[in-house]
């Protein structure tokens, strides 16, 4: 396994030209199988659950090709219908293969997807948007089995506990489009990755209205076409390297990022003393003061704070000039960093679902150990400003969704490199 090491204190400046979104690419590449045509995915970033979605198409009797960034996928010899447990238990996002396999073939055979150190992953909204329009499903064996003679067009309502589901919402969009008759979903996740799934749908020759709003309608057609697309920027990944430019005092371009895409870390970035400008072909960040200043953070769904940006805020607040303070309302259990940070020195302590940093603090390097994908990047982030040298091990966490991330950090000053566990 590979690890990385860090030597902290370094001041971040030059650009970062960033990679698609992994949460745009996944959906999309799952709706390729709502074709039996060709398809070609550009600005697909080159990522472990990229692959593991690939090596899924290839179960499910497709021929997933990639070259350079972009991905051709085109109908194999034989159909599958059974995304296998091998595959689908190395990533939760497999579980939206189910809805596009329902629609194309009337049948799904899917593994119940497990839960992941974020906390329990439910699906039932997931079973209750494929269920509204029509869909017999039985659990057996630990999968899930999804039937239906034919979908059709219903309403549902997507909300839950913790407000809309991203996947979600697209598994019973993919469904959806090919169902007799409208179906509108009501509380639809408004993430710019349902924006985009829809867009490529849309150009596969799906009808859809309200992509990005709580209400989203579907008017069915017979049949998709094939089609070529071009993913989003990766707004989980700019928002890193935004906090990253912010952190270390220094002045970041990054490149292709969108402004619409970030606006509630923005805010909060201006908050803490970081300086956003838009420029022609993305977004330039840099820190004018001194001193970091404390802020405060709850998490929610789309256009709110989003939670995949909590444990690398968790880092800029560290060395904040006072106590800040952070809740999270979607995964209440998102905080196995903290250990880790309080390991090199951090003062935070946990109340429930809300972490009280306490700032002022400076970090020291130290071993600490990767979890899950976005407390990976924060512990990055943590060793960029840290004293001394920090080894970050199970990377294999952080590759599953940044794309090459210490070639980009050290192509702007940070001294970072990849080294064999021993
Ligand atoms: C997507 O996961 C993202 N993954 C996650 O990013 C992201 O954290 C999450 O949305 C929230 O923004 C992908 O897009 C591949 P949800 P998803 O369904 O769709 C509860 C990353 O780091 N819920 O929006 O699985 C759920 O427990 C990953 O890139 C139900 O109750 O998340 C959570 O509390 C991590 N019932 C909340 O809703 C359900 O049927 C939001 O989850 C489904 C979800």
């Amino acid at each position: 396994m590979d690890k990385l090491v860090i030597e902290g204190g370094s001041r971040l400046s030059g650009t970062i030209r960033v990679s698609g979104s992994k949460n745009a690419c996944l959906p999309i590449l799952a709706a390729t199988l709502l074709t039996g045509d060709e398809c070609n995915i550009s600005n697909s970033p080159d990522l472990r659950d990229v692959s593991t979605m690939l090596e899924i198409l290839s179960s499910l009797g497709r021929r997933a090709v990639r070259s350079g960034d972009s991905i051709k996928v085109s109908s194999g010899e034989a159909d599958s219908h059974t995304a296998l447990y091998e595959l689908v238990s190395t990533m939760r996002a497999s579980i939206v293969v189910l809805g596009p396999l329902l629609a194309k073939y009337g049948e799904a055979k899917v593994s119940f997807p497990g839960g992941c150190v974020i906390g329990p992953r439910p699906i039932d909204l997931h079973l209750k948007g494929l269920r509204a329009i029509g869909a017999d499903i039985s659990i057996k064996e630990g999968y899930i089995i999804a039937r239906a003679k034919k979908l059709r067009g219903a309403q549902v309502y997507l909300g839950g506990h913790f407000g809309s589901s991203v996947l979600a919402t697209a598994n019973t969009l993919m469904a959806a489009v090919l169902a007799d008759g409208k179906t509108v979903i009501e509380n639809a996740a408004c993430e710019p990755e349902i924006v985009d799934l829809a867009g490529f749908l849309t150009a596969m020759g799906a009808v859809i209205d309200g992509a990005g709003t709580p209400t989203v309608t579907v008017s069915g057609v017979k049949k998709l076409k094939g089609a070529d697309y071009r993913i989003i920027p990766d707004r989980i990944e700019v928002g890193t390297y935004m906090i990253a430019a912010v952190l270390t005092g220094g002045d970041l371009f990054l490149e292709e990022a969108r402004i619409e895409h970030n606006l509630a870390l923005l805010d909060k970035l201006k908050e803490t003393g970081g300086v956003v400008r838009e420029k022609e072909n993305g977004i330039r960040v840099y820190r004018e003061r001194e001193v970091i200043r404390a802020t405060d953070i709850t998490t929610n769904t789309y256009p709110g704070f989003p939670t995949d940006l909590q444990a690398q805020m968790m880092s800029l607040m560290i060395g904040a000039d006072g106590i800040s303070v952070i809740t999270e309302k979607i995964y209440p259990d998102r905080f196995i960093h903290i250990s880790e940070m309080n390991r090199m020195g951090a003062g935070i302590r946990l109340e429930g679902s809300t972490a009280i940093i306490k700032g002022n603090g400076t970090l020291s390097g130290a071993p600490v150990m990767a979890s899950d994908l976005r407390a990976s990047a924060a512990l990055v982030l943590a060793g960029l400003v840290a004293e001394g040298q920090t080894e970050i091990s199970r990377i294999y966490h952080l590759d599953r969704g940044y794309e090459h991330i210490e070639d980009k950090l050290s192509a702007v000053g940070a001294k970072i490199w990849r080294e064999k566990e021993q």
